[in-house]
């Protein structure tokens, strides 16, 4: 490299970190704002009357079709209540009416991203309300959230709603996706359109199976690589809220955050709450260009600095092979297998802990069941690690079985209201982590089992939705404010124990994947997408969870499960398990010969492509929910690599010729255009500008086939 060429590369990253910093440009009047991302501009004034209003929020190059104000920055319950609300409150004299009005605005730094902060106060009542927005220019994406403070010297201010923030798209006629699901059945995309009036999402009891996500498409742009989306997600992971409020002349207005049905929070003088943070994000370019931006922003900027960067393991995990049946010889002979088809992280699931024969005992105790391990978990680590596997255990640390000592000790720790039924699912309870006598037993619990074990990896599980939310012993004012505690001592206890044990990693689990969220994603390494291990499904489940979420939080595993009667061939299962971070749940110990093999030579391949998968961008080429083949593409960041899984559902993938281009002759993505590649498996040299526009043919064929197409640029 010349000394020329490495001023041009030093002077380029100078001005990438200028570019992506200083998108806040502010009016010669101080009084409004231009906020720029790469495709979206954001505008704010402050209008005479002294209201922050919201302008425009959407394509960078429309911003003259903006409409004048939609509505105000922060709409509240209180004069002409024309839009949804973020914030509504009651003052101690029972006025129940804001009125808000400029102060001062400036920027900050928040984490690298500059972000404009407007104070508002209201006109009579010592209460002072702070609106953020954080710019992510690259990724078209803001952050949005509130913080309300009580200046008053006496008296508490009730706060009955407090959400993260609003925006307002053009007139327009919209329809909605968002994601849902239940156990076994995650993620599943849902379409409407938005008529007139308000469509809610929302969570209740802490369990949602498909997150907060939702992209808003103008109706018949639906293209999943282009046309204009609005998009965005919430960071939290509690009971919380979207709405979607369609006006009669056209607007839409979307308002998310903490779902304060059944909650209120009252702020004592000199105290404040401030929301968690909303993503809204915009795009020109479809829904293929929503995920590449989502994906990417998880990955580079909320999961967990220590391991962001660093490659993820192949998993074992024990649940499917033993149950609640485990001891120390099945779990080294099982470990032994894991270690000879290429695992490197061996993780026992559920039943190791005291009283743990079933789900009916243990939860709450996470002390080892001496009757299953009589000398306790070390030597069992010890020669797991001598093997040259790293160990990881399973916990359910919010959760407590009736048959517990800890129950029988603390009846009073759970959810719970006097006179009333408590509750159980699958035998259990929740406990009540909003108290800090329970945290700090949970803490301590936790943090001597990783203290006094080699543990290297934690499924966290939960799975028990949030029932008889009972919070007697606590102040009346702080009682419904216990599912908010409650989240906030969750991200405490997790955020401790990550830095007390930073080499931990940390899977999300609850019942599957009941909470995953880009709240949990800033603590947790990984998810556990679904218990439903059929392959066929999972194309699906992961075709969903792929589309928000990158692919190193997805750990797959395959087991001997068979949802349907279909026997599935371990290849196909492996293949669909690789496009996330590939886990194996048999019980390997039976394995013969020719399965570990098969695994073995899969396992070895998937280290070969996984940093593509695991970092690089995502694109799915093939929808399953719309053909019956899925392909899913995977582009490392030098666009050097690429790899395509190729799964077909049918004996023949639909090729009539108007579908010929979407399901026989692909389309690639993000290939450099100017390089030419070769495809294992498929003869010749093509130029990226050929397979971005002309597309190629993967030869597989037959029902319930698959194949992973590696691509090398030459
Ligand atoms: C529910 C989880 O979703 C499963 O993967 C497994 O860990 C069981 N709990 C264990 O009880």
């Amino acid at each position: 490299m010349t000394y020329f060429t490495k001023i041009i590369i030093l002077l380029g990253s100078v001005l990438l970190t200028v570019s992506s910093y200083g998108q806040i440009n502010t009016g010669k009047s101080g009084k409004e704002w231009n906020i720029t991302t790469v495709s979206s501009v954001y505008q704010l004034k402050v209008s005479s009357g002294g209201d922050v209003q919201f302008v425009y929020y959407g394509n960078k190059l429309q911003s003259d079709k903006a409409q004048g104000s939609m509505g105000t920055e922060v709409p509240v319950r209180g004069g002409y209540v024309s839009a949804l609300p973020v914030l509504e409150v009651v003052f101690p004299d029972g006025v129940r009416d804001l009125e808000l009005e400029y102060v001062s605005s400036g920027t900050l730094n928040v984490d690298g991203f500059e972000t404009l902060k407007i104070t508002q106060k209201d006109k009579f009542y010592p209460l002072t309300v702070h609106s953020y927005i954080r710019v992510l220019p690259g990724y078209d994406l803001i952050e949005k959230w509130v913080e309300v403070v009580n200046t008053a010297k006496k008296g508490s201010v009730k706060i009955e709603n407090l959400q993260s923030g609003s925006i307002f798209l053009p007139e327009n006629s919209y329809e909605l996706t968002h994601f849902s699901g239940i156990w076994g059945n995650e993620f599943r995309p849902n379409t409407t359109p938005l008529t007139q009036g308000t469509k809610t999402i929302q969570v209740r009891d802490f369990k949602s199976f498909g997150s907060s996500t939702f992209f808003i498409r103008p109706e018949g742009e639906n293209g999943a690589q282009q046309g204009e989306v609005w998009f965005g997600s919430l960071q939290y992971s509690g009971n919380w809220r979207v709405d979607f409020e369609k006006f009669f002349r056209g607007n839409v207005q979307v308002v998310g955050g903490i779902n304060f049905w059944d909650q209120e929070l009252y702020l004592k003088p000199g105290e404040s709450f401030t929301a968690p943070r909303m993503v809204f994000g915009y795009s020109n370019a479809g829904t293929d260009d929503v995920t590449l931006k989502l994906t990417s922003y998880i990955r580079e900027q909320l999961l967990p600095e220590k391991h962001r960067d660093v490659i993820r393991p192949v998993l074992y995990n024990s649940w499917y092979a033993t149950a609640f049946d485990v001891n120390e010889e099945h779990q080294l002979a099982l470990a032994k297998v894991a270690k000879e088809i290429g695992v490197e992280m061996f993780v026992i699931d559920d039943g190791w802990f005291k009283g743990r024969i079933d789900d009916k005992a243990g939860l709450g105790d996470w002390t080892v069941d001496k009757n299953k391990f009589p000398n306790g978990l070390k030597p069992m680590i010890d020669q797991i690690n001598a093997m040259g596997l790293d160990f990881g255990i399973w916990i359910e640390p919010e959760m407590v079985n009736p048959n517990s000592d800890l129950y029988r000790a603390h009846p009073d720790w759970v959810f719970y209201f006097p006179n009333r039924q408590r509750h159980e699912v699958r035998n259990q309870l929740m406990l009540n982590l909003a108290r800090e006598d329970v945290y700090q037993y949970v803490y301590k619990s936790i943090s001597g089992l990783l203290r006094e074990n080699n543990i290297k990896f934690i499924k966290w599980d939960m799975n028990k939705s949030l029932t008889d939310p009972g919070f007697m012993s606590a102040p009346s004012d702080e009682q419904r404010a216990v599912r908010i505690k409650y989240v906030e001592n969750l991200y405490r206890l997790v955020g401790t124990l990550r830095k007390e044990f930073p080499d931990v990693w940390f899977e999300d689990c609850s019942s599957g994947g009941g909470r995953i969220d880009m709240g949990m994603a800033r603590f947790f390494d990984f998810n556990w997408a679904s218990d439903n291990t059929d392959p066929v499904e999972r194309i699906f489940i992961q075709d969903s969870y792929l589309s928000i979420f990158p692919a190193n939080t997805m750990i797959s595993w395959i087991t001997h499960e068979d949802w349907h009667g279909q026997n599935h061939p371990l290849e196909f299962k492996l293949d669909v398990a690789m496009a996330g971070v590939l886990g194996i749940g048999y019980d390997i110990s039976k394995w013969n010969d020719e399965e570990k093999a098969i695994a073995g030579e899969k396992i070895a391949r998937y280290k070969d492509i996984r940093k593509t998968v695991q970092f690089g961008n995502h694109y799915r080429l093939v929808s399953p929910y719309e053909n019956n083949r899925s392909i899913l593409q995977f582009v490392s960041k030098d666009l050097s690599e690429s790899v395509v899984f190729v799964y077909n559902l049918a004996e023949y993938p639909k090729a009539t010729s108007l579908e010929a281009k979407k399901t026989k002759i692909v389309r690639l993505k993000g290939l450099d255009p100017d390089r030419s590649y070769t495809i294992e498996g498929i003869q010749g040299l093509f130029k990226g500008d050929y397979l971005l526009n002309y597309g190629i043919n993967f030869p597989v064929n037959g029902a319930f086939k698959s194949h992973i197409f590696k691509i090398t640029a030459q």
